[in-house]
């Protein structure tokens, strides 16, 4: 049987003045989760959402929130996007000291929510083999994170293979940027498991027949 990709639309592509829309949307054409980026203008350039948005998502829709940090000092946003109702909370390894690494992800476990590693292009992926036992995803960033709508680098999507060759079998492993029809076949063979997708979905003209196309 193939296995179950799970198609995580990025509302960084969507209308932020229509997000309850935007959100039904994908929704509505089977989208699994509800990827949220959240940028704070230090550790990317660029600002997004913030705890009060989440806190609203989560009365429009019954997906789960995959809450995807690059933020600094993640560890003090934890709690929370936790309480008001993250289900999945990524950060950047990039982001924080390597020896604080297990106990964020300690950190996150204890509200009862799915915790994530996130990499950057240029980390290679054997720095965070040693926390894979200990995670429920892994985010590989197929572009720089900062802003949607950036072209695929396909030299990050060779990564998921060690990644993959070392992962428990129920780790989920993420990919986010560039994601297209072509570009999630890429990342799939490879043995990425979810996809995370912003233009491509949003831009399209089918939103129902884009997330099919990635499947
Ligand atoms: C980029 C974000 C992505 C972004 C992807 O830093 O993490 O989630 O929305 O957008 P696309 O799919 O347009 O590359
Ligand atoms: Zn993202």
């Amino acid at each position: 049987m193939k296995e179950k990709i799970i198609i995580s639309p990025s509302i960084l592509s969507a209308d932020f003045a229509n997000l309850e829309r935007d959100i039904k949307a994908v929704e509505n054409a089977g989208a699994d989760w509800i990827h949220i980026d959240v940028m704070d203008g230090h550790f990317v350039p660029n600002i997004t959402i913030g705890v009060p948005v989440v806190k609203s998502i989560k009365k429009v829709t019954n997906l789960p929130l995959d809450v995807h940090l690059m933020i600094e000092n993640p560890q003090i946003y934890i709690e929370p996007f936790a309480k008001v109702g993250a289900d999945i909370l990524t950060f950047h390894y990039e982001a924080v000291e390597k020896a604080n690494v297990s106990d964020i992800i300690e950190q996150i476990h204890s509200f009862g929510i799915k915790a994530g590693l996130s990499i950057k292009p240029k980390t290679k992926p054997e720095e965070i083999l040693e926390f894979l036992k200990d995670l429920d995803m892994v985010l590989i960033m197929t572009v720089e994170p900062g802003f949607g709508g950036q072209k695929f680098i396909p030299d990050c999507a060779e990564k998921i293979t060690i990644l993959k060759q070392e992962a428990p079998e129920n780790l989920i492993i993420q990919v986010d940027g560039g994601i297209n029809d072509q570009t999630a076949k890429i990342c799939t063979s490879y043995g990425a498991n979810s996809l995370v997708a912003g233009n491509y979905i949003y831009k399209s003209e089918n939103i129902k027949q884009a997330i099919k196309s990635l499947r």
